[in-house]
């Protein structure tokens, strides 16, 4: 086995609690806010991030002047691991060298993607049909880079062969190994299975590997976090969809911890989301269309509410963050006010 170089993934203090890259979501803008809003409440926030992933060759065409997009990214996000995909090792070795000058604490290769778009090129979690390249994909990255190598993939395509897969994969001698406890072909079906993420664990153990492994899949809060880690005996877990639900979710491991989610006033919730569509201008100033955001807005929003119901529903209609902006400050206005708000809230008059 090839020894781990680096040591970024051995260091974090454990449990490693992280924020799942998401396409559309996970952008700088958002990466920030998620830790800006943990460090408010007095919780110290996902301990590492992830970028959205990124095709290789849009790395080799970044510099740290003009990165892609998907590349952009400020020091507070620090540690941030990039996440890249693609099949041609050689552009891996010269988009890891890139992406090394432009900062990033650890480059992750996505071998877990389902979407058609990327399987039937043969990247993202096609790779786990096709381990030679994998593993030629993980050692072109080494060549470019002595930054920690991470793999994020999924238990199998059709059937869980977990034992082959992850077992192959830590033998490259990969740092990090986040597995979401799915085949590729389930897509986001049934549940995610974490006795698959055990026997990951057992198996790095018996290899005297000392690669980290990231547990992923369904985990809704931090308590859950913590249990999948007394259930598997992860150094880490990743949480993605559950943000969607709870937007404080990594504000809660506070002495402090903010009310729940559905019990914060609505003029609460609105200063979040306020914040975030201030926010999402200033750093994108309409390179990243506006609709983009615009789908996320129902997590600020109780589902069962009728009358967020409605709001929502007139907010989508409404093509200008200006526009937004002005509705949302009306319905807080009509809202009666609630004297029980926290002091940290994020407020929309705070905002405005
Ligand atoms: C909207 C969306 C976008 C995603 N984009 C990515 C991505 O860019 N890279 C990646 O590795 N996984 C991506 N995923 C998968 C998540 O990182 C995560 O593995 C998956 O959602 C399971 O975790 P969860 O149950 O905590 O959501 C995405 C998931 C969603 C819902």
């Amino acid at each position: 086995m090839i020894p781990p170089m680096t040591t970024l993934w051995q260091d974090l203090p454990r449990p490693i609690f992280t924020l799942a890259p998401m396409e559309d979501v996970t952008d700088t803008v958002f990466r920030r806010l998620v830790r800006s809003w943990a460090h408010r409440w007095g919780a110290p926030g996902p301990s590492v991030l992830f970028t959205e992933f990124t095709r290789i060759d849009s790395a080799i065409r970044s510099t740290p002047e003009k990165p892609d997009g998907r590349l952009r990214s400020t020091p507070e996000e620090a540690p941030l691991v990039v996440q890249v995909w693609g099949t041609n090792p050689a552009e891996f070795e010269e988009g890891a060298a890139a992406l090394e000058a432009m900062g990033f604490a650890g480059i992750d290769i996505n071998m877990g993607c389902p979407a058609w778009k990327v399987r039937k090129s043969g990247a993202c979690s096609a790779l786990i049909g096709t381990p030679s390249l994998a593993a030629e994909l993980i050692a072109a990255c080494r060549r470019g880079t002595s930054l920690p190598i991470s793999v994020k993939t999924r238990t199998g395509i059709t059937i869980a062969e977990t034992d082959r897969w992850c077992r192959f994969l830590l033998d490259q001698g990969i740092d990090a190994l986040v597995l979401h406890g799915r085949v590729a072909d389930e897509m986001y079906d049934g549940w995610a299975d974490w006795r698959e993420i055990r026997r990951t664990v057992e198996i790095r153990d018996s290899l005297g590997s000392r690669a980290a492994v990231i547990g992923n899949g369904d985990v809704c809060s931090l308590d859950h976090a913590l249990r999948l880690t007394e259930q598997t005996g992860v150094d880490g877990v990743m949480i993605g969809r559950g943000i969607f639900f709870d937007p404080l979710l990594f504000a809660r491991n506070s002495p402090t911890p903010p009310p729940p989610w559905e019990d914060l006033p609505l003029q609460e919730r609105v200063g979040y989301l306020v914040e975030h569509i201030q926010a999402y201008q200033q750093e994108w100033q309409g390179k990243r269309s506006f609709e983009v955001l615009k789908k996320f807005f129902r997590n600020y929003f109780l589902p069962h509410s009728p009358r967020e119901t409605a709001l929502l529903r007139r907010l989508y209609t409404l093509g200008s963050p200006a526009a937004v902006t002005e509705l949302l400050e009306e319905a807080c206005q009509a809202e009666p006010q609630d004297q029980s708000v926290p002091a940290r809230k994020a407020s929309i008059s705070s905002q405005a």
